[in-house]
């Protein structure tokens, strides 16, 4: 089925150049937020160094097996997600409900840009705010300051959102090859780059030794259940994993490409990122006595610190964020391709009408995280949450990481091996039989335990101890 339909594939939309182009698209989806803002901020929150080594784990164990399934898933079907999961559970002949993978993937993807375009539109307003000299000699106090009016300033963020939700909207209706390939092909190296600069700026002035301590002492009694949660949702959301972007480019890889050593790849650059990201940012956060558990603002608060502070701070600050918004942006594409493709391919739109429609909504439904920080700030109807937190918790916790378990089930217990052999050809055997087992029984157990533990903790244990006590 391969070689017809990936010539339909490739008129409609298009196929990436070499196996270069999908490791740059995939590490330009990978690399995002998640990698610069969120890691070091939930690091932070859940204590640090064990919550760092268990993110690990997950994204060797869970993480990289579950992403080649998830590439070879899209490459052998070569459609959008949700046509791809419809195609090939008739090929493996099971039930069409196997479907709902790529239509629960379709939705967490909408949803996360609605938050995703938000922050981002942080990221894009810093970038003025560099360049207007906002931060110069600021005391960690100031930044805090100026940082809170941000998010105050209803007018301002809707601005700033509406601004990255059209620029995702442009390239995507461009088409992805096009603008996404030479995008990450200059940008993702250069943002490598300037976050060595900001390594060395902390090595150099922050708290070296406290920060690398911070991120990698792993002292498990910090740790508690829900974190363990939140670093294996984190390793899905890092990863771009669970919800079919990773599938769509995967359905324009092509045929002669390894996925096995591509995935390795991505994964190793994305991990790498967040690293580097985390050891900029927390000795700089102790060197200014900022709490690391700041929340959301970390990145936010501590860097422009450190810029305001440092030699040409100006110019490598500017520059610094203005890569956060391209590293979002290359993401944020990836966030949308399942939904837009599958209605191009449906025949009900073009591809600039089914963006608009996406764009509009995804930027209606923003509308409450914007608010979240501001007048909902205190209206948290959803399990004490704010709308914002709930998406992120949703999205990130819940449905990311069943949308993994699924495609690790449906690959290794519903597709024919000889299918799935046939997409990891360049592994020997002991090697692809050890992938298999670990789809097959460690990632699906591993995130179902997860689950039953965390309801345990949070609920049953509670029962439990009634019970006990009632007897
Ligand atoms: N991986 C991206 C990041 O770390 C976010 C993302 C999640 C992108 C899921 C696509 C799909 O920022």
């Amino acid at each position: 089925m391969g070689q017809i339909a990936a010539g339909s594939q490739q008129k409609m939309h298009g196929i990436w150049a070499g196996r270069w182009t999908f490791i740059l698209a995939a590490t330009g989806s990978a690399v995002g937020l998640g990698n610069i803002w969120k890691f070091p901020y939930i690091a932070g929150e859940n204590g640090g160094g064990a919550f760092v080594l268990v993110y690990l784990l997950c994204i060797a164990i869970i993480g990289v097996p579950v992403m080649m399934a998830e590439v070879l898933l899209g490459r052998r079907a070569r459609k959008s997600p949700i046509y791809a999961m419809s195609d090939l559970a008739r090929e493996a002949k099971v039930s069409r409900l196997w479907c709902a993978i790529g239509w629960s993937g379709a939705l967490a993807g909408f949803l996360i840009l609605t938050f995703y375009s938000v922050i981002a539109g942080w990221a894009l307003a810093y970038v003025g705010k560099m360049i207007n000299g906002d931060f110069v000699h600021a005391a960690p106090e100031t930044v805090g300051n100026i940082f809170s009016t941000l998010l105050a300033d209803k007018g301002g963020l809707i601005q700033w959102h509406s601004v990255f939700m059209l620029m995702t909207v442009g390239v995507v209706a461009a088409g992805v090859t096009k603008g996404l390939g030479v995008a990450v092909r200059v940008l993702m190296p250069l943002l490598f780059v300037l976050l060595f600069v900001l390594l060395w700026y902390s090595s150099q002035y922050g708290d070296f030794s406290r920060g690398f301590n911070f991120l990698f002492d792993f002292d498990f009694s910090k740790l508690t259940w829900s974190g363990v949660l939140v670093a294996l949702g984190h390793a899905f959301f890092t990863l771009s994993l669970g919800m079919g972007a990773i599938m769509a480019y995967g359905a324009y890889m092509p045929s002669h490409a390894e996925v096995s050593k591509t995935v390795v790849t991505v994964a190793l650059l994305d991990t790498l990122v967040a690293l580097v990201a985390g050891m900029a940012i927390f000795p700089i956060v102790f060197a200014a006595n900022i709490e690391p558990s700041a929340g959301p603002g970390l990145l936010f608060v501590s860097l422009p610190v450190a810029f305001g502070n440092m030699d040409s701070g100006l110019l490598f600050g500017s520059v610094f964020f203005i890569l956060v918004s391209i590293a979002a942006w290359s993401s944020s594409i990836s966030l949308i391709e399942p939904v837009v493709s599958w209605m191009v391919e449906s025949g009900r739109f073009n591809r600039v009408g089914a963006i608009s429609l996406v764009g509009v909504t995804a930027w209606l439904m923003g509308l409450g995280t914007v608010l979240s920080f501001n007048d909902w700030a205190d209206f948290k109807p959803l399990l004490g949450m704010t709308f914002f937190d709930f998406l992120d918790f949703l999205t990130a916790q819940i449905m990311l990481p069943l949308g993994g378990l699924f495609i690790a089930l449906f690959v290794g217990w519903k597709m024919s091996k000889a299918s799935v052999r046939e997409e990891i050809a360049e592994t020997t055997d002991i090697q692809f039989d050890l992938w298999l087992q670990m789809v097959r029984w460690i990632s699906p157990l591993a995130v179902a335990a997860v689950f039953v533990f965390l309801l345990w903790d949070k609920f049953l244990s509670g029962w439990w101890a009634a019970l006990i006590a009632l007897i």
